[in-house]
């Protein structure tokens, strides 16, 4: 086994195969020596430092009807929002403020967003400051969309396939396809967005060995972004009763990921944080580089709830930014809120 591991993370290649073998495998402590391999790779790249990205959440309104997601179209008890140009613009200035050179709009697939909007509000703001980057996810859009917000300005944008497997994808998914969500991601890519993609940890029905293949994909994709996280179920969803995934799963995952893709940029997402308290710090350590605090204005952060229990680190944008740079600089890391590109990365 530790045979496979230094093959991965010396050549950043695993078949389907071998990646299957190493999931179904691995023993606690190949795990130990898979995350010190990771951290290397990851300190060789970026040292210690972890990127700040501030998140602003636009719109909780949504066509779409994923079954894992709290703000899927279908649930009748979420107290739906959406912010005005100015608000957002106004969440970004705080932002600055703070020092934060990142902002991603994150949303549902609110159809009030059209481009003339979102190219408005990305050419007001790249007008105003010349050393921010914009990063948008906002579900899926057809590539003249995507052309035309990147040439206003969008720097990135992220994207999970959420599962490589068609099935569960379909059942998942109503009224989508995992074929339009790959066009998207090529699209993206050759418009020449820094593209992130990733997927869901404990879907039901998912054993640990079935990643081989989302990891497969990602490797061919070569994203400049990678998101994991956990599953966890929502109340007022189809898959209430089910159960969620684990933080010890994310995390193997996490440094497969960085071994896979070197020089990733890699959240320990929110998700991770919320099923355990030292989970980000956890991430770090097995790779992760980046950290996205909320920006959103206060009133509308519980109303953006994916899944139950979300952690809320202040109670406001400024405590929160504190409040994480000191848990980053605790677990031995350096907080670093520079606009952060990925390194293979110059806009077209
Ligand atoms: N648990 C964890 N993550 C979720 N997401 C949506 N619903 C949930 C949930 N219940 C994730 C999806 C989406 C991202 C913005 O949030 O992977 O891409």
């Amino acid at each position: 086994m530790r045979s496979l591991i230094d093959k991965l993370s010396k050549e950043n290649y695993l078949t389907q195969n071998e990646l299957e073998y190493l999931l179904d495998k691995m023993t606690e402590e190949d795990r130990d020596y898979l995350i010190e391999k990771a951290y290397d790779v990851r300190k060789k790249y970026y040292g210690d430092t972890v990127f700040f990205r501030g998140l602003i959440e636009i719109s909780n309104i949504c066509k779409c009807d994923c079954f894992y997601c709290g703000i899927r179209k279908s649930n009748k008890k979420a107290d739906r929002y959406r912010l005005s140009k100015e608000e957002i613009l106004d969440s970004c200035h705080r932002g600055y403020f703070l020092g934060y050179r990142t902002f991603v709009f994150q949303g549902g697939e609110d159809s009030y967003f059209t481009d003339n909007i979102l190219e408005e509000i990305i050419r007001e703001l790249k007008n105003q400051y010349n050393d921010i980057a914009i990063t948008l996810s906002l579900g899926e859009r057809g590539a003249e969309s995507f052309k035309r917000l990147y040439d206003a300005g969008a720097d990135r944008y992220l994207l999970r396939h959420e599962t490589v497997d068609e099935e569960l994808y379909n059942k998942l998914h109503p009224g989508m396809s995992l074929e339009n969500r790959k066009k998207c991601l090529e699209s993206l890519k050759s418009i020449g967005y820094q593209v992130g993609s990733g997927f869901l940890i404990g879907l039901p029905g998912l054993k640990l060995t079935d990643y081989a293949k989302d990891l497969v994909y990602l490797k061919k994709l070569r994203p400049h972004m990678v998101g994991i996280g956990p599953f966890i179920p929502h109340e007022d969803t189809p898959l209430k009763a089910e159960k969620g995934g684990t933080a010890y799963d994310t995390i193997t995952l996490l440094a497969i990921i960085r071994l896979l893709l070197p020089d990733v940029l890699l959240p320990a997402t929110t998700a991770l944080g919320t099923i355990d308290p030292k989970g980000r710090e956890k991430g770090f350590k097995a790779g992760a580089n980046v950290i996205m605090p909320n920006l959103s204005p206060m009133e509308c952060r519980k109303k953006y709830a994916l899944y139950n229990g979300k952690v809320f680190l202040g109670k406001e944008s400024a405590e929160e930014k504190i409040k994480i740079e000191n848990s980053v600089l605790e677990a031995g890391f350096q907080p670093i809120l520079t606009k952060g590109d990925n390194v293979r990365w110059k806009r077209k």
